[in-house]
């Protein structure tokens, strides 16, 4: 009988894809089987994340309930990974003695290998290093057909804002050649791929090498990617503001496969907190990204992160972000109370703001984007909508869903047939973050 596994994912849309090729590593490698059950399995995955507070607790606390599967039965090997890994290496297993393998971002590739070694040594292992561009070597050997793919890019990050671990624990920023993702998306479209999410922290810090040694920037990437027969939809996470350059701005003016929806994380809406937050441009910069964009896409909608409560973020601060969020009208985004994380340079700045008015910060700050996102929504209502038939829908398994360009699910009735194809939808009801509608005609 197969061995079977368990993998536990916590954190960023990297994490979930991380976690989609360690699945698939640990199938054909090492011939195991993936359950739902963490009970029945021999071998337990956690892949955590660090990005905000008591991850480290959260981690122990999982790992102390898996000690328990492993006293009934000690031959279960118990694998950690993922950032909270790589910031703590092997005193993962100092604390939790039962922990048999720490793996890093970077290092997931060499987990077959590792599970091997604690069956042949029953020893344990740890290894977090930063191999460079060894771990994309896997990723075009593993495909799965889906009308919507993820690709990483690029990974790590150079920007050392003064709040943020992932540069610490994802490493230095390694772009992976352009052929490579080339030869990965032509292959996913051949199988059925229509849109495809590029992966990045910093996408547009992209550099690749082409083979003549020339440099290929994001911008000529989502050129070519676009050239690919079959890739109708092209999406990105995450930009960075600094290097969102004109070269980009062109090619949403070139490229219609480009969505009509940009991420692009601002922070704070106030030039005093984006310079303690060490993210080198001001509100003015940002504004002027868009305001471009805007000229070329007028209907552009911008989704971005916040971080409130941020040492030394006072009124005056919180309302210039209150009135940015107006001003650029932004549609559903990700919102935080900032929270200290060691080994930061924000780390021990001094932060007078108390629990409750951060707690209040950061509901006046979702309320209003809540207000906006639907106000987008409701303003989609009685419109023709084209939509990529991604599956069943989790919630009514008798209507099939799919993302329309602005990101909204939607869901209605239709045949499985036509997954993976583009439908043109008539918006019927507007909930806050999904919409359902009637097809009115099927791509041929
Ligand atoms: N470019 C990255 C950003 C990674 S972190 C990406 O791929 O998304 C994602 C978001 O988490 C950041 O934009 C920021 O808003 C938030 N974040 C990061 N560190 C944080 C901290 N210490 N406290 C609160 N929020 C944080
Ligand atoms: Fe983090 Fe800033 Fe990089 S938010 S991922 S250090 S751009």
């Amino acid at each position: 009988m197969k061995k079977k596994f368990y993998i536990k994912t916590w954190g960023c849309k990297m994490n979930e894809y991380d976690s989609f090729k360690i699945i698939h590593l640990l199938q054909i490698n090492n011939n195991y089987q993936l359950t739902q059950i963490p009970e029945e399995a021999d071998l337990l995955l956690l892949n955590t994340c660090s990005i905000r507070e008591k991850a480290q607790e959260k981690v122990f606390h999982q790992l102390g309930r898996w000690k328990e599967y492993k006293k009934n039965n000690p031959k279960v090997i118990i694998a950690v990974g993922g950032c909270v890994a790589s910031q703590e290496g092997y005193y993962i297993q100092k604390r939790a003695y039962y922990v048999d393998i720490v793996f890093g971002p970077q290092t997931l590739h060499r987990l077959p290998n590792m599970i091997q070694y604690v069956i042949n040594t029953k020893r344990k292992v740890a290894d977090v290093s930063f191999p460079k561009l060894e771990k994309f070597n896997i990723h075009n050997k593993y495909i799965i057909t889906k009308p919507v793919s993820y690709i990483s890019i690029m990974e790590g990050c150079n920007k050392y804002c003064s709040f943020c671990i992932v540069p610490y624990t994802r490493g230095k920023e390694i772009s992976r050649s352009a052929k490579d993702i080339l030869f990965e998306i032509t292959q996913l479209a051949k199988q059925g791929t229509r849109e495809i999410n590029l992966l990045g922290q910093n996408v547009n810090a992209y550099r690749g090498i082409h083979d003549d040694g020339s440099i290929c920037r994001f911008s000529e990437l989502l050129r070519l990617i676009s050239n690919i027969p079959g890739i109708d939809r092209i999406r990105y996470i995450t930009s960075h503001p600094v290097e969102f350059t004109d070269d980009i701005i062109d090619v949403y003016r070139d490229i219609p496969k480009l969505v009509n929806f940009l991420h692009l994380p601002v922070q704070s809406g106030s030039d005093k907190i984006l310079r303690l937050m060490r993210r080198f441009y001001t509100i003015k910069d940002y504004k002027n990204i868009i305001y471009k964009l805007k000229q070329i896409r007028p209907n552009i909608q911008i989704s971005s992160d916040f971080i409130v409560a941020f040492p030394g973020e006072n009124q005056e601060d919180f309302q210039k972000t209150m009135h940015l969020i107006s001003e650029v009208d932004f549609d559903m985004s990700y919102s935080f109370i900032y929270s200290a994380r060691p080994g930061t340079p924000a780390y021990n700045m001094k932060n007078i703001i108390s629990d409750v008015e951060k707690k209040k910060r950061l509901y006046i700050l979702q309320e209003r984007i809540l207000q906006q996102t639907i106000r987008f929504s409701r303003r989609m209502q009685g419109t023709i909508q084209s939509v990529l038939v991604e599956g069943v829908s989790k919630k009514y398994p008798e209507k099939i869903f799919g993302r329309t360009e602005n990101n909204r699910i939607v869901s209605f009735k239709g045949k499985n047939s036509f997954i993976g194809k583009f439908v043109n939808v008539k918006i019927s009801n507007v909930h806050s973050y999904s919409l359902s509608g009637n097809i009115v005609s099927v791509e041929e």
